[in-house]
């Protein structure tokens, strides 16, 4: 027996040896939740998490993928569980006539300091974390499914620039040739070195909570996502397709289109086989066959070629969708969640979408469904928060129990759903809490969302970026627009927002307000003008209009600036922007990364004036896609969501 033992005690002790690494990678895992001081976290994850790699057998098979998952807090939140709270953000986005155009947040005052608010956990990326650098933080480890080696986000570029300011500079700035645009343009945001200039404006209490309290969140939906029976919620591998972010990481422009295309590649990843093939499965698979052979078309009078991704491409699938698209619209569900458009206010594009496709004459839809390549879902997230969300109780549960029931309803009712598991369905969003609304149930749909978050489960290839638009006169969505020709812009830059509307702005303020540079007119409220005067008026004569995120990435200032001619600047890492799918966007907007806002003067100074006209001659070039119309016409934002939903759902498809 004696002679027994050591061996046994050797198995014992590698055993334990196993669980010590396991335990020890979880602990690393939770640490970078809370923000251990960045050295540290940074070398952690570098160096532990290749080795835990194995031990926690992160393959593809389901079974394994539960238990990993539970080592894995960092995953992206899935949505708000149980104890979920919420930052009520309601209050009144329609008839509202603030010189912001932001989200009405705090309209009763309550909602501003909501000690433990963790509505928009995703987002609520702790503003300090902006110099939180995680080189190696790349963290393959935490998507256990379907992990692509090379979809870590770009983070951790290779080449840390030595010095903050100058390096950045003119890498900012897009080049001309919309080619190099892609590889080279964008802020290099994810470059390795701390913005130490970037002081922690607002650490505030409430990100921290938020955070930390995340990690929380996390574990229960996993778990509750591991243990669920229903096929839909199981099979979820895009949410985590993101994944491979490090907490803090930026992801740039150019990796979002690496991402994408990766997706698009590994389509099959995305849906899967539907449970089986019908006729229009089959046109879309004739529909992609012929996109993907494109002829080269680049002289398209009304589609001028730098500004998209590959405009051959473009003008084909959107001739197919003119010519086949057909789309069954659900008649279930009751007003005024379901089937009741929000013309005005910040949330609109849902409701113009909803109206536009449910107007009797829409050309796209079908009443038989055997036809359809697309199933429309109308439900509005902002009548779902404003008719069910229970006024500080900082829980949308019941919201979400709301789609599941419906979801669930039309799923007996009709064998469409389970044919695909949703992934021919399709919803449009705008309000912030859609993304987490929705990533459970929707997890194969095709979501277009306003809040089109890296961070929030934005999935590229399936999901896409819908803009968001301030409607301020649903008769006349067109009033005002335009703006001064590129040479009578006076003004630099203009931003107006309101000040203490999520992290970034008071850093903006701080360094670019109160008139600290004569050049940018930076402002936190604006003066109360008859008919919003002062904002457009600046809007119309700036070169540039920033478009700073508040408490989420969207901001309807992207499309004000386009609106307005007026050249976006948009400081929001990790936003997907409109129509990503299609458009080029390197090439008529600027991104600037958060930590670069210390220099944003020499950023935009060091665009030439050439390339300014050129970027502003392109922002009239694509505002057609931004319009809404009555009735709609051709390449207006109605079809180019239609369009975007198509495009992901042809290069999807899989029989
Ligand atoms: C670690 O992973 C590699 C490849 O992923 C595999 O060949 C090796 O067997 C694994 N080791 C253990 C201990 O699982
Ligand atoms: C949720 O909160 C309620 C009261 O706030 C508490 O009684 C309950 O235990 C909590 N549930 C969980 C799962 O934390
Ligand atoms: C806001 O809070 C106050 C107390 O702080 C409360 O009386 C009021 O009802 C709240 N308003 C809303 C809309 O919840
Ligand atoms: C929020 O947190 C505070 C303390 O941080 C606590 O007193 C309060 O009850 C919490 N509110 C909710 C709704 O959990
Ligand atoms: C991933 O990277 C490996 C080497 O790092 C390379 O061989 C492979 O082709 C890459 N895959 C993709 C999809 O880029
Ligand atoms: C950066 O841009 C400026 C102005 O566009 C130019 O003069 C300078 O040569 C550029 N620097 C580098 C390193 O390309
Ligand atoms: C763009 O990047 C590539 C390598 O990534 C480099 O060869 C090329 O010179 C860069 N172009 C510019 C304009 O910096
Ligand atoms: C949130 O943070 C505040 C200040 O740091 C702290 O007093 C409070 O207890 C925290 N609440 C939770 C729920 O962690
Ligand atoms: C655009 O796509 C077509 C069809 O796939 C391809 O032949 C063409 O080379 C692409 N153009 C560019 C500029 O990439
Ligand atoms: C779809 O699947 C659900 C759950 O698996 C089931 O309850 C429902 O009956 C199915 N619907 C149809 C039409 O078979």
């Amino acid at each position: 027996m004696r002679p027994e033992f050591p061996g046994l005690w050797k198995v014992v002790e590698s055993r334990r040896l196993l669980w010590l690494v396991g335990l020890t990678f979880a602990l690393i895992v939770t640490f970078q939740y809370i923000e251990l001081p960045n050295t540290i976290s940074s070398l952690f994850s570098s160096t532990k998490f290749p080795s835990s790699r194995n031990s926690t057998s992160l393959t593809r098979d389901s079974q394994h993928q539960s238990h990993s998952s539970n080592l894995s807090p960092a995953m992206p939140p899935s949505f708000p569980q149980k104890n979920a709270t919420l930052v009520d953000d309601s209050g009144g986005g329609d008839g509202d006539e603030e010189v912001e155009v932001d989200k009405i947040f705090d309209t009763s005052g309550n909602a501003t300091a909501p000690a433990n608010a963790t509505s928009h956990v995703a987002s609520a990326e702790p503003p300090a974390a902006l110099p939180l650098v995680k080189v190696e933080a790349t963290a393959p480890t935490v998507s256990p499914s379907h992990v692509k080696e090379n979809a870590t986000a770009p983070v951790a570029s290779a080449n840390p620039p030595a010095a903050l300011p100058l390096v950045k500079v003119n890498a900012t700035a897009p080049t001309v040739s919309p080619s190099e645009v892609k590889e080279n343009a964008t802020a290099p945001a994810a470059s390795a070195e701390p913005p130490a200039a970037l002081p922690a404006l607002n650490r505030s209490p409430v990100k921290e909570n938020a955070t930390t309290s995340q990690v929380e969140e996390d574990k229960k939906s996993t778990k509750t996502d591991a243990g669920s029976v229903s096929p839909v919620v199981r099979f979820v591998p895009d949410v985590k397709e993101n994944s491979k972010m490090p907490d803090s990481g930026v992801m740039s422009i150019s990796e979002m289109s690496k991402q994408l295309r990766r997706n698009r590649i590994s389509h099959n990843r995305l849906a899967k086989k539907p449970k089986w093939v019908t006729k229009p499965d089959l046109e879309l698979l004739q529909a992609k066959h012929e996109i993907e052979n494109a002829p080269i078309d680049e002289k398209d009078p009304l589609l001028y070629a730098p500004l998209y991704r590959n405009v051959s491409i473009f003008k084909r699938s959107y001739e197919l969708m003119e010519k086949m698209l057909k789309v069954y619209v659900y008649k279930e569900g009751d007003k005024p969640i379901m089937h009741s458009p929000i013309l005005r206010g910040i949330y609109a594009s849902e409701g113009w979408f909803m109206k536009l496709i449910e107007s009797n004459n829409n050309k796209f839809v079908t009443k038989d469904a055997s036809k359809a390549h697309l199933f429309y879902l109308p439900f509005s997230s902002r009548m779902l928060e404003v008719t069910l969300y229970v006024q500080d109780s900082h829980s949308h549960r019941n919201l979400i129990q709301y789609l599941k029931d419906y979801i669930d309803f039309i799923s007996v009712k009709y064998p469409f759903w389970n044919r695909t598991s949703g992934a021919d369905h399709f919803l449009a969003a705008c309000h912030d809490w859609a993304p987490s609304e929705t990533r459970k149930h929707f997890a194969k749909s095709i979501r277009a969302l306003c809040n089109s978050d890296v961070k929030e489960g934005f999935v590229f290839g399936k999901d896409t970026s819908l803009p968001e638009t301030f409607v301020r006169d649903p008769k006349k969505p067109l009033s005002n627009i335009g703006g001064k020709s590129a040479s009578q812009r006076p003004t630099l830059a203009f931003f107006a927002g309101k000040p203490d509307h999520g992290y970034l702005r008071p850093i903006l303020l701080s360094y670019w307000g109160n008139d600290k540079d004569p050049d940018l007119k930076i402002f936190g409220k604006l003066p109360r003008t008859k008919g919003n005067k002062n904002y457009l008026q600046f809007m119309k004569t700036s070169k540039y209009c920033i478009c700073a995120k508040g408490f989420e990435v969207n901001s309807p200032r992207v499309v004000e600036a386009i609106f307005y001619d007026c050249v976006p600047v948009i400081i929001s890492d990790n936003f997907v922007p409109p129509f990503f799918e299609v458009l080029n966007w390197e090439s008529f907007a600027l991104f600037v990364a958060e930590r670069d806002i210390p220099n944003l003067k020499k950023i935009l100074m060091s665009v030439s004036e050439r390339r300014y006209r050129q970027m502003q001659m392109r922002v009239k070039r694509v505002q057609k896609h931004f319009l809404w119309h009555v009735k709609p016409e051709k390449y207006d934002m109605f079809h180019m969501i239609l369009h975007s939903v198509w495009f992901n759902r042809v290069f999807q498809i899989s029989v």
